[in-house]
């Protein structure tokens, strides 16, 4: 892949600004930085400029919770025309200990897939993704299981349950948190990650040969503010606990490294999840293998809920074909 212009959502704090920065130092040519106002994305991008001494950060208004706000972006980088070699959608949250859901009627921590899902759409559609792109979406490692305090839902149980087995509709009732879903914030965070890991697969299969997506988890890394809006356990007891726990946290840098790292996988690893060794939160990422993660009919469902929530899909509108290079 070609170092040559990267877009990195989330940069006005903690493992986007890490990634910009790392970005800078390995000498891309320019990395669009996004946030959710314009005016704090042109402070962080001062800021990166500063600190790393290049010129090489462009601030773009992207708050991913609102539709226009991506249309905006989207316009925005359509009149620049020139093509992404790096989507880094990094931005994202652990929800918030009350419900929120935006106003589009999407649960808060499920917003930033709804809008990097149009945001992706509308590049690739308008053929400003390099024909080699690599697109790498945070992830995190309560989607495979086995963390404390963390579970995604059966999806297929769910289905059966209350949506006569339509997949489809048991997780866009995950994504909107309704009906028939009870909030708990830490299982709607591990569901968000569990739609983000199947989206991944089912977006693989769509895209042009030559393009990767890949979901990763940057691991624990509690210095950013991750954790802002969630509940007092997982601040006060869970993290700490873990945090005593030698590797299983990390600093944002060395979080942000996988994120490089897997921009640089092959496209035979497209549309995989690739997180910490069970059991870790930290070291090196590994392709997960849980057989939930790889069920096809739930990547599927999962695909096609999320273009019912967005309004979004690739198969609308202009073939995608790799554009050609420049
Ligand atoms: N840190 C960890 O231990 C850890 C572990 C696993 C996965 N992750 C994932 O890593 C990613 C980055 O997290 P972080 O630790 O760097 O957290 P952070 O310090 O809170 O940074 C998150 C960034 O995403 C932005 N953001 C969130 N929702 C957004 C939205 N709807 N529209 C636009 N921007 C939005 C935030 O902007 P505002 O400041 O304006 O809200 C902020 O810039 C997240 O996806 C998270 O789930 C983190």
């Amino acid at each position: 892949m070609e170092h040559s212009i990267a877009l990195v959502t989330g940069t006005t704090s903690g493992l986007g600004y890490a990634a910009a920065h790392l970005l800078a130092g390995e000498g891309w040519r320019e990395i669009l930085v996004t946030g959710r106002s314009l005016a704090r994305v042109q402070e962080t991008a001062a800021k990166l400029a500063s600190e790393t001494e290049r010129q090489v950060f462009t601030p773009l208004e992207l708050e991913l919770d609102t539709p226009s706000s991506v249309q905006s972006a989207l316009a925005a980088l359509v009149k620049r025309g020139r093509p992404i070699d790096f989507l880094l959608l990094n931005a994202g949250l652990v929800p918030f200990k009350k419900r929120a859901l935006t106003e589009a009627g999407v649960e808060a921590s499920q917003a930033p897939l709804i809008g990097h899902h149009q945001l992706t759409v509308g590049l690739l559609r308008a053929n400003l993704l390099s024909p080699n792109a690599r697109i790498v979406i945070a992830g995190a490692e309560p989607a495979r299981g086995g963390v404390p305090l963390f579970r995604y839902t059966d999806v297929p149980a769910f289905a059966a349950n209350y949506f006569q087995g339509d997949r489809t509709a048991a997780v866009e009732a995950l994504i909107r948190n309704g009906p028939n879903v009870k909030y708990v914030p830490n299982n709607a965070y591990a569901d968000a990650k569990l739609i983000v890991a199947w989206w991944v697969a089912a977006l693989a299969r769509r895209l042009p040969s030559g393009m990767g997506v890949y979901a990763v988890s940057p691991g624990g890394a509690t210095a950013t503010k991750v954790v802002r809006s969630a509940g007092w356990a997982l601040r006060n007891l869970f993290i700490p606990i873990v945090n005593l726990i030698p590797g299983m946290n990390q600093t944002p840098e060395t979080a942000a490294r996988r994120y490089l790292q897997a921009s640089e996988f092959g496209t035979d690893v497209s549309g995989q999840f690739f997180a910490s060794k069970l059991g870790k939160f930290s070291g090196p990422i590994e392709a997960q293998l849980q057989p939930h993660l790889h069920d096809r009919a739930s990547q599927e469902a999962a695909w096609q809920a999320v273009v019912n929530v967005s309004g979004v899909d690739l198969s609308e509108g202009a073939p995608v074909t790799a554009r050609p290079s420049r």
